[in-house]
């Protein structure tokens, strides 16, 4: 029977054939541990000499790593492995041999590791790390679809900004100039007064020159837009989106938290509602913190985010930011128009922001005041005033950056680790 180490489990007693890659092995006079990999999974083959013969014995001995073969054999329960399962290798059949793979079992610096993405992805901590980005994706159509949200694709290349000019991917678009999307929320905005509650899930690019932990050129966010709801109504959806996911990943990735080390009794705790604090309140608790520095009215960097985090162990929503230092869109709060109806949710563990969020401006004339403000004229955002112009109501939305989900989901440390092919500030090979 031809199989996938992920479908072992239904053939326990009986002889399969697996297509698989040698990841590493060792070996006694008389016996060969084969660590295989077939991309649904890992799991150890055993070889026998005395029952497979001294020349297969041989062959097995002198298998190279990264070497790709259908071994066929008995599936047995193997209790010691969290796994579960071993393979009796009975046979194997060459396809094709690795001679020289450059990533060994020893230790590689980042740099020679990232050269060689393209292999690295192989390994069984990259392995864990995208089973665990698939299934944060997974969960996200889940949670939408179930609640009532329509998918909706937003335009990659783009001649409206949603977050500031400043880190805009330029392009020309015949003879017009284009943007790479950074956003896709003012289009989504247009989706929701057309399908109510909308969600995208797309790549997005920033020309951010940080070269950090959190940064990406390119990265995935998942941003749902929905009309009717405020800004509290917003901030429900997110923790409840976030509490989903982590849940998902607890219950379907148990052997790649295990392989990542991950504490899960970490993640257990990840359960709406999340702790809210104002900006204010973050300000004065920054003071506490030791941070003398830091003013009302300026933007927290990535030291602050890691203090007020610090005092939590589930994400905490940051609320109410001054208008000055957020985007033209937000909603300013009635009572207090210097801060806006705006949430930021901050990871555990100083993964950092992982949400920015508020509640969108509905008012065509404050609209058109802000446009002023921030020099936005032309075509490119005449569509987004009308939407204020024709049936405007209240209505919020968020974007969730996935790598950073990912990476503080899965306990890495950096992440360009949590895409398969990261493109960095210095970075765009492979
Ligand atoms: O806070 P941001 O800039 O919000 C927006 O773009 C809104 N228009 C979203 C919306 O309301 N529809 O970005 C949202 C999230 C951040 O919280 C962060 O998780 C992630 O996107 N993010 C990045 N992730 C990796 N690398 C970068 N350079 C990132 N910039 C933002
Ligand atoms: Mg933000």
């Amino acid at each position: 029977m031809k199989t996938t180490i992920a479908e072992v489990s239904k053939y326990v007693g009986e002889e399969v054939t697996i297509g698989v890659w040698l990841q590493n092995k060792r070996s006694s006079g008389k016996i060969a541990f084969l660590q295989l990999r077939d991309g649904t999974g890992f799991m150890q083959g055993i070889v026998v000499k005395a029952d497979i013969g001294e020349d297969k014995f041989q062959q097995a001995k002198a298998l190279t790593q990264e070497t790709s073969l259908y071994v066929s054999g008995v599936v047995v329960e193997d209790t010691r492995s969290s796994f579960g399962y071993e393979l009796q290798v009975n046979n194997f059949e060459i396809i094709h041999e690795a001679v020289d793979y450059p990533i060994t079992p020893k230790e590689h610096g980042t740099e020679f590791l990232m050269d060689h993405r393209h292999l690295w992805l192989r390994s069984k901590k990259q392995h864990a790390v995208m089973k665990i980005r698939n299934e944060i994706i997974r969960a996200t159509y889940e949670f939408f679809n179930t609640n009532g949200y329509t998918k909706i694709d937003s335009p990659i290349l783009t001649g409206s900004s949603a977050e500031g000019t400043t880190e805009l991917f330029h392009t020309k678009y015949f003879d017009e100039e284009a943007y790479l999307s950074q956003s896709g929320q003012l289009y989504l905005e247009a989706a929701a007064m057309a399908f109510g509650k909308v969600f995208s899930f797309g790549p997005t690019f920033r020309a951010e020159k940080s070269k950090t932990r959190r940064h990406l050129i390119e990265f995935w966010m998942i941003e749902p837009e929905m009309a009717f709801m405020d800004h509290n109504d917003s901030l429900e959806v997110q923790e409840q989106y976030v509490t989903h996911v982590v849940e998902a990943v607890l219950q379907n990735c148990t052997l790649e938290l295990e392989a990542l080390g991950r504490d899960k009794a970490v993640l257990e705790k990840i359960k709406a509602p999340f702790p809210r604090i104002s900006y204010d309140e973050a300000i004065d608790l920054l003071k506490e913190k030791g941070f003398d520095d830091i003013e009302w009215g300026e933007d927290f960097g990535a030291p602050h985010e890691t203090a007020i985090a610090e005092s939590y162990d589930k994400p905490v929503f940051i609320v109410n930011y001054p208008a000055e230092i957020k985007a033209f869109y937000m909603k300013p709060d009635p009572e207090r128009p210097e801060v806006v109806l705006c949430a930021d949710l901050i990871a555990p563990e100083g993964y950092g922001e992982i949400i920015g969020g508020s509640q969108r401006i509905d008012d065509l004339e404050l609209m058109q005041k802000r446009y002023k403000e921030h020099d936005l004229t032309g075509d490119a955002y005449q569509w987004y005033l009308q939407l204020r112009e024709y049936g405007s109501v209240p209505h919020s939305g968020f974007g969730l950056g996935l790598e950073r989900t990912v990476a503080w989901i899965s306990g890495v440390e950096h992440v360009r680790e949590t895409i398969p092919f990261p493109r960095l500030l210095n970075r765009l090979y492979p």
